[in-house]
């Protein structure tokens, strides 16, 4: 464990009414307290999730279009507004890891292929992240780039991933645990039940922790794969056919 609270310096915030600021899990929060190796981010589309994910790993240093800290790739512009804002506690300051978001992974693809060292490619199993399929080249992103005494921002790394393949990454953590750090941003059901770990709801009023079956992602899924068809007459009840 090495970050140990992510604290929100509400006091100092210019104005509520103003993206980030203004989003409702924003707004409410006073400071998260990570208890355990793994913590995760849920909640609806738009809650915030990616917004204090990235802000909590700029502050922590890495780069906010993801990537490691030695990487200064970035596809977008570099303004993290929220970061000013957010203070890390740290029970002992780490340098090693990594920042990934799902989407931006292709575009870090290519930034790997444009660096002229010749060794670009020994912490990503010796060949271009391209030359593979997008899950193939995230895995050997997990499995060679992953340093054990690190820690991981991951924003839905499970975009890339077949179910397979995300048990696989719960795998891999579980092998990096008693040293590593992660915080994952996810909708997925499979890396939501990770034994033992943090979960912090965002939702309309506040962030809150809760558990795996609490979820909405757990409920709806296993509700939906009990009886399928029992969730299509619900949802398609009011449609003329
Ligand atoms: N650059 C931006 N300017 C204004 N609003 C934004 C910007 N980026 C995201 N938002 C809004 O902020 C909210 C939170 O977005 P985000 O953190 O991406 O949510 P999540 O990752 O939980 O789906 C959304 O309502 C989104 O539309
Ligand atoms: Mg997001």
């Amino acid at each position: 464990m090495y970050l140990k609270k992510i604290i929100y310096k509400r006091d100092e915030v210019p104005s509520v009414e103003k993206y980030p600021f203004s989003i409702p899990a924003v707004r409410t929060l006073e400071e998260l307290e990570l208890n355990t190796p793994i913590t995760f981010f849920v909640g609806e589309n738009g809650a915030g999730k990616s917004t204090l994910l990235e802000a909590i790993a700029n502050v922590a240093g890495f780069n906010s279009a993801g990537g490691g800290r030695q990487h200064s790739f970035s596809i977008h512009a570099d303004e993290v507004p929220l970061a000013p804002f957010i203070r890390l506690s740290w029970t002992k300051k780490i340098y090693e890891g990594f920042f990934l978001r799902a989407e931006s992974f292709y575009q870090f693809a290519s930034f790997i292929d444009s660096i002229e060292d010749p060794r670009k490619y020994s912490r990503y199993g010796d060949k271009s992240l391209h030359e593979a399929s997008h899950g193939e080249s995230f895995m050997r992103l997990f499995q060679h780039a992953f340093n054990k005494k690190a820690i991981y921002f991951l924003d839905e790394p499970e975009a890339a991933l077949s179910p397979i393949r995300q048990l696989s990454l719960l795998r891999i953590m579980k092998e990096l645990e008693p040293t590593a750090q992660f915080v994952i941003a996810t909708h997925s059901p499979i890396l939501l039940g990770y034994p033992g770990a943090t979960i912090f709801n965002f939702d309309e009023t506040a962030i809150t922790p809760t558990t795996f079956e609490e979820t909405d992602h757990y409920q709806v899924t296993k509700l939906f794969l009990e009886n399928p068809n029992r969730m299509f007459r619900e949802l398609f009840q009011d449609l003329d056919t």
